[in-house]
């Protein structure tokens, strides 16, 4: 039979060090609330309940922590006393009777669902409590553990240690599974007579030994465990989690000439055998398939660019912007809600917005598409092997249909049908010999003031 296991995420705490208007947890590691990537790791653990005990911006907290098909009960804890008080904040969850109970926090972005399932094994082999620690150099600001006759027997936090306790670089990671049938009672014993006054939920180990349970831990990886109390540490937590990605991404098949530049969020996808430049900066809802070439200095957000196409140097991809094979959007274009045909370029200094480009067309530099009228955005639809001559501008709503030609300069207001040519500019004038007699004038002009002093 499969054992039956709550998971309750501790959320509720005030963020003091993070000094913010708002909980630490929902503040962003690659553009995604702390807490969802928290719950993300919590739900590939097979769970059969979540309870998130959320405090300071409950709401907030509650919607963050809410992504795509995990349900979640959300427990207020009134103030914050402290983690172990925070556990029992879910007691009606707990009371409910489950066979694993783990217990995670909110602010450790990195973790993955393999140490909360090595935990889980430990209850089934017996433990009443299975500590999941980690090895670090940095152990400051850490609960340690302490060991004796090769047996965990307490966690000390750094503000009760001695100095020979801080020494200790065996850390709790704060994440934790208790024997389910056991935990309202072993929760309920803890008291708050330590430096901070609180109910720490690291005294369950104590307790537990009091009591005769077996308490052990497990290892887990330093990276996935690293915790996030201020803005330093949460800069750190998002370089952590670019290498690894970064890690991951390059070992599937994309390419990456200085890794360490290239910025992917949470949902960021990338086929095999793409190039990413240096310095190329991905926003959400990023999708490139596979050989496409991003260069250098991009930024790229909810868009999609298909095989084969590239992108940049210095070229802004915004939401919607969805680039067919083999088309190219060069230096200085942005793209925004536009749909760039099969082998269409925009090269140079362009502005595609609420538009979709037809395959084979070439969009001349510094051509714009002017989609807002102050109130409202338009839509131009621009034909396939169409040419757009080199700083036109296309107000929309306007069509240039198959084929159709568009002459420099132009500021074009009515639809041009396919085949066409249109001229939307001044027609030019000639004047033979005119510059030399403007010339002279001018020259005229400096030497009296020259005379003058
Ligand atoms: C805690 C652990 C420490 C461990 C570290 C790992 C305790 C007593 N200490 O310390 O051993 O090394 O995490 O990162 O458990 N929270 C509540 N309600 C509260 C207090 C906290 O919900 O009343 C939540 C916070 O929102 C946070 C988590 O519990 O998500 C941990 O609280 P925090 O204050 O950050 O604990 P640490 O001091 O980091
Ligand atoms: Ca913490």
């Amino acid at each position: 039979m499969e054992r039956t296991c709550l998971a309750v995420i501790l959320a509720a705490g005030d963020s003091t060090r993070m000094k913010s208007s708002k909980s630490k947890v929902l503040h962003a590691v690659a553009n995604r609330p702390m807490i969802a990537h928290v719950v993300d790791a919590v739900a590939k653990t097979a769970i059969s309940s979540v309870a998130l005990v959320v405090g300071r911006d409950a709401e907030a907290v509650a919607k963050a922590a809410t992504i795509g098909g995990v349900e979640i009960e959300t427990f207020l804890q009134k103030e914050r006393l402290g983690t172990g008080h925070a556990v029992l904040a879910a007691r009606d969850a707990i009371a409910r009777g489950y066979d694993d109970i783990i217990v995670t926090y909110g602010d450790v972005p990195l973790q993955t669902e393999g140490p909360l399932k090595a935990a889980r094994q430990g209850l089934a082999e017996g433990s009443d409590i299975v500590v999941i620690g980690f090895h670090t150099d940095k152990p400051t600001g850490y609960g340690r553990l302490l060991v004796k006759d090769g047996e965990l027997i307490a966690i000390r936090e750094e503000k009760d240690a001695t100095d020979a306790e801080r020494a200790v670089t065996w850390c709790n990671s704060g994440l934790m599974a208790i024997n389910g049938r056991k935990a309202l009672d072993l929760l309920s014993r803890i008291g708050n007579s330590n430096a901070k006054g609180e109910y720490y939920l690291t005294d369950l180990v104590e307790i537990a030994r009091s009591l005769g349970g077996r308490v052990t831990a497990v290892d887990a990886p330093e990276i996935e465990m690293t915790g996030c109390n201020n803005r330093a540490e949460l800069a750190y937590v998002e370089r952590l989690w670019q290498e690894r990605r970064r890690h991951e991404l390059m070992i599937s098949g994309v390419s990456m000439i200085a890794p360490e530049t290239v910025f992917l969020s949470h949902d960021t996808v990338i086929g095999q055998d793409a190039l990413i430049e240096p310095n190329v900066v991905f926003g959400p809802g990023a999708v490139i398939d596979s050989g496409a070439i991003i260069h250098a200095f991009s930024h790229i957000e909810g868009a999609h660019v298909a095989a084969g196409a590239t992108v940049g140097p210095f070229a802004r991809l915004r939401p919607g912007a969805d680039l067919a094979e083999g088309s190219k959007v060069g230096n200085f274009c942005e793209v925004k809600n536009g749909k760039i045909g099969e082998g269409a370029k925009v090269n140079h200094l362009t502005y595609i917005g609420d538009t979709t480009v037809g395959a084979g067309t070439n969009i001349g530099a510094g051509t714009i598409t002017c989609n807002y009228d102050g109130v409202n955005k338009h839509q131009t639809v621009i034909g396939e092997n169409t040419f757009i001559g080199s700083n036109s501008s296309l107000v929309a709503p306007v069509s240039i249909g198959d084929n159709a030609y568009v002459a420099s300069g132009s500021v074009i207001t009515a639809d041009v049908p396919a085949d066409a040519l249109a001229f939307g500019r001044a027609r030019q004038e000639l004047k033979p010999g005119r510059a030399t007699v403007l010339r002279e004038r001018a020259l005229a002009i400096k030497a009296a003031k020259k005379a003058k002093g």
